[in-house]
């Protein structure tokens, strides 16, 4: 099978803003305790952090961190994980039905974000409280000093303000599932207010309101309209969610499935700017699909799960090939709206539906998810360019017209590298791909590698997984050939 991208020099879609390659940490499951935190494992450094996490989160590169949820913090009071240890309670977590000790709060997240090389995206309770709450977690996380609220955090050691510039205001406020849920108009007047008197405190920050939690809840499109029409001025991006699993075992279908989340994005972004021609703004709202992942492998087992137990295992899917391949082709469809989605966040990083695991002796392992998104993460910097490819397509359950090739370039800020990222969508059938260099002129191959050749649901708990180099590659001045395995997540760096 032939297929063709060809790299339009002067038809960029727009910079990568590099919190697209944001991740998620939330009190849920084994995620912070065991997972970040947990001071009796040999692999746990002075302050009781898996060294062996902080070493694998450091190879993904992510720029910033959502915390401390998701469900949870819709009924998290921050004021409990502050303090000397001791003196934090022991709470019900109602959103996970487990008992959450407080051990690691915010402090410790601070520490830990820092050892990473990352910074905080940080949610507020929009569900059990609201404004006062967000403004005095601003005020400490963020005012120099002389405050109630900023002398509190130099007291608990924290001398120099944490300067934390993107938040949430509330989760998933449209779900009945959440604590405090709230209709569009309740969550509208909400956030406004909340985001207008976090802003009085730091009006360096940026709020994110929460739009639709799936494109299939049934009040996807008219949620965002009125939550926007209530607090447009007053925040900065408007939020979407969206998970994926291959229940029904279609892998055509299954790897289709950036299709959907690219008529998400696109419908959410129309939404917007709809909003904005009847405000008259001048000013544009973006994106920020703060959690997005394969997630349903872990269904069955969580189904069984005995409640008020601290750190239960919850939602630890184990990722096979087909869902690694689906993650590269949800990676490439976040950067073909990269002029609109300014942040995005692999939820979530670590033991919960993650591309890292710890297991019961603190060893860190690498899911096969890991793989396309550290690539990404890393190489796709700079500016991305529209991608003009034509392939030939498939039908399935859902989907028509499904090109066999999901690709896309990105040219790096020096204009010396240009990385292609692409997936083989053919389960059978290899790839002849030509680079077509258009205005570019390319001087020789950097590097060019392949995830492939593995059982689509095979995992990698034996750590047998690997990116190898691909050598059917040739390159000219003019282009570029490359020969794509079946089913295969590439990469092909050109100087
Ligand atoms: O990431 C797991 C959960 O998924 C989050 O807590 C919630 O926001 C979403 O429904």
């Amino acid at each position: 099978m032939k297929a063709k991208l060809t790299l339009d020099k002067y038809a960029p879609i727009s910079k990568v803003d590099p919190r697209v390659y944001g991740s998620f940490i939330e009190h849920l499951g084994r995620a912070v305790y065991d997972g970040l935190y947990n001071p009796e494992a040999k692999t746990a450094d002075k302050d009781g952090f898996n060294q062996e996490v902080i070493d694998l989160v450091k190879k993904l590169n992510v720029p910033i961190i959502r915390y401390p949820g998701g469900n949870f913090v819709s009924g998290f009071n921050w004021e409990d994980s502050v303090g000397p240890k001791e003196d934090r309670p022991r709470r019900l977590d109602l959103a996970w039905r487990s008992i959450e000790t407080n051990q690691f709060g915010l402090h410790e997240f601070e520490k830990w974000a820092k050892k990473v090389n990352s910074s905080t995206m940080m949610a507020v309770n929009m569900g059990t409280r609201g404004i006062d709450a967000a403004r005095h977690l601003v005020e400490y996380c963020n005012f120099p000093k002389g405050t109630a609220y900023s002398d509190w955090r130099r007291k608990n050691g924290a001398e120099e303000p944490f300067n934390i510039k993107t938040w949430c205001v509330g989760n998933e406020m449209d779900g009945p599932w959440q604590i405090g849920h709230k209709t569009a108009t309740e969550y509208g007047r909400a956030v406004n207010e909340t985001s207008k008197a976090m802003k009085l405190v730091d009006d360096s920050i940026e709020t994110i309101a929460c739009g639709s939690s799936a494109l299939d809840m049934p009040t996807f499109g008219s949620w965002e309209s009125t939550v926007l029409d209530e607090s447009y001025d007053n925040i900065d991006y408007l939020s979407l969610h969206r998970y994926y699993g291959n229940q029904e075992n279609d892998t055509p279908n299954y790897l289709a499935k950036g299709l959907d989340l690219d008529e998400f994005i696109s419908g959410v972004v129309a939404i917007c700017d709809s909003i904005k021609a009847r405000k008259h703004s001048k000013k544009s709202i973006n994106l920020s699909l703060d959690e997005w992942n394969v997630w349903y492998h872990s269904n069955e087992q969580d189904a069984n799960n005995k409640p008020w137990q601290v750190a239960p295992h919850l939602l630890e899917d184990i990722y096979n090939f087909e869902d690694a391949l689906l993650v590269g082709s949800l990676l490439i469809t976040i950067l073909k709206h990269a002029d609109r989605v300014k942040i995005a966040c692999l939820a979530q990083l670590v033991n919960v539906i993650a591309p890292i695991m710890t297991d019961e002796k603190g060893h860190a392992w690498a899911q096969s998810i890991f793989y396309p998104f550290m690539q990404v993460s890393n190489y796709g910097r700079g500016t991305v360019l529209t991608p003009i490819q034509s392939s030939t397509t498939y039908s399935s359950k859902d989907f028509e017209n499904v090109p066999y090739l999901d690709s896309i370039a990105v040219v790096d800020d020096s204009e010396s590298a240009i990385t292609v990222f692409a997936l083989n969508r053919s389960l059978d059938e290899g790839m002849d791909l030509h680079l077509n260099a258009g205005d570019y002129e390319f001087a020789g191959l950097k590097e060019a590698t392949q995830f492939a050749g593995y059982d689509m649901k095979q995992t990698n708990e034996d750590g047998a997984m690997k990116i190898v180099a691909n050598d059917n590659v040739s390159v000219t001045s003019s282009g570029a050939d490359v020969k794509l395995a079946p089913a295969s997540w590439n990469m092909i760096r050109i100087n």
